[in-house]
């Protein structure tokens, strides 16, 4: 087999011309020939000064090298996108599948045995897994890790759920502009990921649940003397694989990992994006989701981990309880334990090792949940045909049995100019309803699903209403807050019908969600919506054209189609 830097040379017509060519041209960098005849490991450098929740990359590329070569390899890093959550515009969902393309063909492009991706915030991992499971070469993945937890007042904070929920204090008058300013200071501490469980801790908890990361890579600290072993540990791994030539992705990403990874997700009080994202990297394997089996597991299994915003500690209080390891030792009568690892051995062998924490509260057993139910309920009904999400374990109970008069926001940025207007009419027992902000609609589905609080009701100490939309939500906020609505109100769902007055029944132990007409009047509605001109331009150019016109729905995992493989 083709190794090292013989490996995928440039096409000149002559092998032997493009290999003395490659190697005359990176013998400028001053290698020796021993380096050059290494297994190469490549790193990805995910590093940007806008991007803090990559800001350790270049001191774990350090440790990822030295594990590389006190293996015998030879590690080379290179550049790839890099997608910091709130420098992204519109939104970084809309660049996700722009950052697993490059990953993709910069991994296909250049010569390595093996590859190690550093990545975390939110659609990072997702993109650089997709990426891997394309290109199917052995790889690790390194996530960058959480930052440590903030502290105000005497109270500990966590980005972002703390963000939301002072913001709302703020936008009620209860807190001034002094103070915010101050918070603002407070509420990152360090670089590394929000350290809640939101969508990059869940991805961390998921990629290392289906054995594509060494144990303890979701939850060891940006900052901590654990992340840089970890690096160094996962550099010397994938010099090993580069050498073995296996496993590859195809070996680790199964029906088995992925079913283990529905049932962390719901047993960590997940991410609802972490759903699309699951969906997306299982279908570049051709494993395909089950929604309905998703649901089903959150059934099944229980909220274990005690952490915001479904509970009250943050990652590194679940780092130091034992990790992900120590959490799947509470779910071992559900997964799949056989599930092959990164590391060699099964995730039987990774739970076998994990750290026993006497008086721990952030782990919880099966016995003593933290919810009876999972994260993620899975909702269908005429207003989601094919679906809709919500996690029910980061809402307030008394809300997930409601009905309400709907009030419709047309998009975004109407929602942005009336919500706050004192005349809205709106009550606290309504829903809120937001359409044209799904994969197409916005595009890029932002995580605009969290509508505010209108600003009349906020100050009358509102903190909960229904909401729901085709967008979707940080995985850090907490609210009633219905997502991904399928079809999408842009392509034709019957989000793009609801009238403000409309009646919408919303119940979760059920897993509907209806708009309370009759089926004639919504099929004569649709039919009408149809003949209307379109509601905004398409784009006619450049990546917003190929995204505008590829881009698949939330149960599909926002791919692109023309990425899938096989029939998923
Ligand atoms: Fe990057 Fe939250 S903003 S992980």
């Amino acid at each position: 087999m083709t190794k090292g830097l013989r490996k995928g040379l440039t096409s000149y017509g002559d092998a032997g011309f493009s290999l003395f060519l490659r190697k005359a041209f990176i013998k400028a960098m001053g290698y020796s020939d021993d380096a050059l005849e290494r297994p190469i490991v490549g790193i990805t450098n995910t590093f940007s000064d806008y991007n803090p929740c990559h800001g350790n990359v270049p001191d774990l590329i350090e440790s990822v090298k030295r594990g590389v070569m006190l293996a015998g390899g030879l590690p080379m890093v290179f550049p790839t996108i890099s997608i910091g959550e709130s420098f992204a515009h519109p939104t970084s969902m809309f660049l996700r599948n722009l950052m697993a393309m490059d990953t993709e063909e910069m991994i296909r492009a250049q010569p390595m045995d093996s590859v190690v991706v550093i990545g975390g915030c939110d659609k990072t991992l997702p993109a650089q897994v997709m990426a891997l499971a394309s290109t199917d070469i052995p790889a690790i993945v390194l996530p960058t890790g959480p930052m440590v937890a903030g502290h105000h007042k005497g109270e500990v904070l966590g980005a972002c759920t703390d963000c939301r929920r002072f913001w709302a204090q703020h936008r009620a008058g209860t807190i001034d502009v002094t103070e915010i300013e101050l918070i603002s200071g407070r509420l990152c501490p360090s670089i590394g990921t929000c350290m809640v469980m939101g969508t990059a801790s869940t991805m961390a908890c998921i990629v290392e649940a289906m054995g594509l990361a060494l144990p303890m890579s979701a939850t060891a600290p940006a900052t901590h003397a654990d992340r840089r072993r970890i690096a160094e540990a996962s550099g010397k791994r994938a010099a090993e694989i580069a050498i073995s030539d296996a496993p590859k992705p195809s070996n680790l990403i199964t029906d088995a990992s992925v079913r283990n990874a529905m049932i962390v997700l719901q047993a960590i009080g997940g991410s609802t994006n972490g759903l699309i994202h699951l969906i997306a990297l299982a279908g570049r394997a051709g494993v395909k989701v089950d929604l309905e089996a998703f649901d089903q597991l959150g059934r099944e299994i229980p909220v274990l981990l005690n952490l915001k915003p479904s509970g009250t500690h943050y990652m590194e209080h679940f780092h130091h309880a034992g990790g992900l390891p120590a959490l799947m030792r509470e779910l071992t009568a559900f997964l799949d334990l056989d599930a092959p690892t990164i590391s060699g051995g099964t995730l039987g062998d990774a739970i076998a090792q994990a750290e026993q924490v006497p008086g721990q509260d952030v782990i919880r057993s099966i016995a003593t949940p933290l919810k009876k139910e999972g994260a993620i309920a899975v909702l269908h009904g005429n207003l989601a045909p094919r679906s809709a999400v919500i996690k029910h374990s980061a809402a307030s109970p008394n809300l997930l049995r409601h009905t309400g008069r709907a009030v419709v926001f047309e998009s975004v940025e109407d929602m942005a100019a009336r919500i706050d207007l004192p005349d809205l009419d709106v009550n606290a027992d309504d829903i809120l309803v937001l359409r044209n902000a799904g994969p197409k609609g916005a595009p890029g589905m932002p995580e605009a699903g969290y509508l505010p609080i209108p600003l009349k009701l906020a100050r009358q100490g509102v903190k909960d209403m229904v909401r729901i939309s085709d967008a979707r939500m940080s995985g850090t906020a907490f609210g009633t807050i219905v997502l991904h609505i399928v079809p999408e109100s842009a392509i034709g769902g019957p989000l793009a019908v609801v009238r403000t007055g409309d009646r919408i029944m919303l119940d979760v132990e059920g897993r509907r969600i209806e708009l309370l007409i009759d089926d004639a009047e919504l099929e004569s509605s649709l039919a009408a919506w149809k003949e209307l001109p379109p509601q905004r331009e398409s784009a006619t150019r450049g990546y917003a054209k190929l995204f505008e016109e590829h881009v698949l729905q939330a149960d599909q995992g926002c791919d692109f189609d023309f990425l899938l493989r096989g029939d998923s």
